[in-house]
C-alpha cells in the first residue's frame, strides 16, 4: 500500500487541480503517512456534482472510498437520507468523520471504517464515489468490476479509470478559482457468451444467436438466424440493461426491431417491437446463455 513515486504523481496532480493564478486548494502533505493517496478534501461545488451525477434514490447505499473528514457521506445521508459508509486508513481522519456526523445529526444513518480500501467489502454499495488517484482508480478497477453489482454507480473526482471510458462525464468550476472533472460510471453486466431466443414468426418459430463479446461497457457481436448472419447496431449496455437494434425477416421482407432487457444471470428478459410502425405490437423475448461460453470481463488485466 506503500508506494514509491507517488510524490511525483501528487505533485502533478496538485498542480493540475490549480490554475496558474488559482488560490491552491490546501493539501495535507504531513498527512500522506505513506498512505496511497495525501488527504485533500473535496470542494462542497464538487461534492454536490458528485452527489448529481449518481441520482441518489431511496434505499441506496454509498460507500465514499478514502472518506477523509466524511463531507461526502454526511452529505448524502443528511440530503437524500440514504445511508451511507465512509472508509479510511487514517484515524485522525475517521475522528473527524464521526464528529462531523454527530454535528450533523445523521450518526443512525452513517458509518466510518478504518481501514485500507483495497481491503475492505463493500460489495453491498450502489453508489461509490472517490477522490483518490487515477494509479489508485486503476489498481482499484479489476476488484470494483469483479465485486460490485452491475447497475452500481461510481463517480471520481479529478481521476478517471484509464481505458475505462466514463458513461458522464461533468466540469464543475470551484470556489479555488478551477475546474475540477467529475467521471461517472456505471458498473456493466458481464454479457459475454453465446445468447439463444426464438421468436414467433406467423406459425413458426424463428432461432436467433447473439454470439457477444465485450470490453467494460462497449459491446459487439453477430448475431445469426440459420445460415443467415443478420445486422445488429447501436448496441448499449448501463448496467444490467441492454438495448440493441436487429435486422429480421418479418412477414418476407427484413424490417429493423428495438429490443431491450435485463440480464439476470444467464437469462435476458425484455421486450421488443418494430422499428417505424407506430402502433406495432410489442412482443416479449426471453434469451438464454450457455454457461460454458461466458468468459470473464476484459478489465485491462486479464
Ligand atoms: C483526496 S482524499 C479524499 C477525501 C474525501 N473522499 C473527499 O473527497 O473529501 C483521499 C483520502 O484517502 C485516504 N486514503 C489513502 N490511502 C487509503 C487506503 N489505502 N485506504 C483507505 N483510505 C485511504 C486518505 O487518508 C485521504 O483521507
Amino acid at each position: 500500500m506503500k508506494r514509491r513515486g507517488i510524490w511525483l504523481s501528487l505533485a502533478l496532480a496538485a498542480v493540475l487541480l490549480s490554475g496558474p493564478s488559482a488560490p491552491a486548494q490546501e493539501i495535507h502533505w504531513q498527512h500522506l503517512k505513506g498512505y496511497d493517496v495525501p488527504y485533500v478534501p473535496t470542494p462542497v461545488e464538487v461534492v454536490d456534482e458528485m452527489l448529481r451525477l449518481v441520482d441518489i434514490k431511496p434505499g441506496d447505499l454509498l460507500y465514499d472510498l478514502g472518506c477523509g473528514d466524511g463531507r461526502i457521506v454526511v452529505a448524502a445521508a443528511k440530503r437524500f437520507g440514504i445511508k451511507a459508509v465512509g472508509i479510511d486508513i487514517d484515524p485522525v481522519r475517521i475522528s473527524e468523520s464521526n464528529q462531523n456526523a454527530i454535528e450533523a445529526g445523521v450518526t443512525d444513518k452513517v458509518r466510518f471504517i478504518e481501514g485500507d480500501l483495497f481491503e475492505a467489502d463493500f460489495r453491498d454499495a450502489s453508489v461509490i464515489t472517490m477522490y483518490l488517484l487515477t494509479s489508485v482508480n486503476l489498481r482499484l478497477r479489476p476488484k470494483l468490476l469483479a465485486e460490485l453489482r452491475p447497475g452500481t454507480r461510481l463517480v471520481s473526482h479529478s481521476f478517471d479509470m484509464g481505458e475505462w471510458e466514463p458513461d458522464n462525464t461533468s466540469v464543475v468550476k470551484t470556489s479555488y478559482d478551477d475546474e475540477r472533472h467529475v467521471y461517472f460510471w456505471v458498473v456493466p453486466a458481464n454479457v459475454t457468451g453465446r445468447w439463444e431466443w426464438s421468436v414467433m414468426e406467423g406459425a413458426r418459430s424463428r432461432r436467433y444467436t447473439f454470439q457477444v463479446s465485450q470490453k467494460f461497457q462497449e459491446v459487439s457481436g453477430t448475431v445469426t438466424s440459420g445460415d443467415w448472419q443478420l445486422a445488429i447496431s447501436d448496441i448499449r449496455l448501463a448496467g444490467d440493461r441492454i438495448t440493441f437494434r436487429l435486422d429480421a425477416e418479418a412477414e418476407g421482407k427484413m424490417t429493423s426491431f428495438l429490443y431491450e432487457g435485463k440480464v439476470q444471470g444467464n437469462t435476458i428478459n425484455g421486450t421488443a417491437r418494430q422499428v417505424g410502425i407506430p402502433r406495432a405490437a410489442e412482443f416479449k423475448w426471453k434469451a438464454v446463455r450457455s454457461p460454458l461460453t461466458v468468459v470473464p470481463l476484459d478489465t485491462g488485466e486479464n
